[in-house]
């Protein structure tokens, strides 16, 4: 099934309401728990970016397990850079204020400072029209140490398999969830698609690429030998 793609930017209210009230506990603490799973023990960051955190239900799950860390949340879309703001703020004492950084920028346009000991990023890539700009400001964001997580959907065979996993994982939700759920589905790369990327910006011999739901991958940082 070709590949649909959506806008880039959540910015439609009444979208950007839905997704920050949305129930995302099962899926989103089964991604943590992948991400946990794969970290490097002991590994500490002292700097983290979490690209695309929208209204940062995974951004304050990152705060929460590395509180002394520096963090730069960045967003596209103003609206969900607020959400997440607010989030965070009820997690942040006053005086680890300065420590994090709060960006609202395209990942395109993105250059940062410098690099980051982990760089996150989750249900990001599918909204790119041109999935290199995602790599590339993966790129530019890492040094040689660097831990890397991506997680994002998988885009199903067909509209019956779509509709099939919207029935299944979203049938209580608004229709504007659904909806969103529906698009995003469509505008999600398929596995292969993603491993050809990795190897385009050779990355495949650096990252690991997995299916771990019928309908999530994740992409995570190979274990140094
Ligand atoms: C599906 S949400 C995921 C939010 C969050 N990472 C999570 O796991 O809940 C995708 C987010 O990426 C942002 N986004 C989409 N395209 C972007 C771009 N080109 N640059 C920066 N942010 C972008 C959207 O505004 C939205 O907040």
């Amino acid at each position: 099934m070709v590949r649909i793609p959506e806008p880039e930017l959540m910015e439609d209210p009444t979208q950007v309401e839905s997704y920050d009230k949305a129930d995302f506990e099962t899926a989103h603490s089964f991604l943590i728990r992948k991400f946990q799973d794969r970290l490097p023990q002991r590994f500490l960051p002292e700097s983290i970016l979490d690209l695309g955190c929208g209204p940062g239900d995974m951004s304050s799950r990152l705060y929460s397990q590395f509180p002394n860390a520096n963090f730069t949340f960045l967003d596209g879309s103003e609206f969900m850079l607020d959400l997440c703001k607010k989030r965070i703020d009820t997690l942040v004492s006053k005086k680890r204020y300065n420590k994090i950084n709060f960006k609202k920028e395209l990942v395109q346009d993105f250059v940062p400072e410098s690099t980051y000991d982990l760089v996150f990023s989750n249900s990001l890539l599918h909204h790119l029209l041109d999935p290199f700009e995602f790599w590339g400001a993966i790129q530019r964001s890492i040094h040689n140490d660097s831990f890397i997580f991506i997680s994002d959907l998988i885009r199903p065979d067909s509209l019956n398999q779509t509709n099939q996993l919207v029935e299944r994982y979203a049938n209580n939700e608004p229709e504007v969830l659904k909806t969103d759920f529906y698009n995003s589905l469509l505008a999600a790369y398929r596995l292969e698609e993603v491993r050809e990327m990795l190897e385009i910006v050779r990355l495949d011999q650096k990252l690991n690429l997995e299916p771990i739901t019928d309908r999530h991958w994740i992409c995570y940082s190979k274990p140094k030998l």
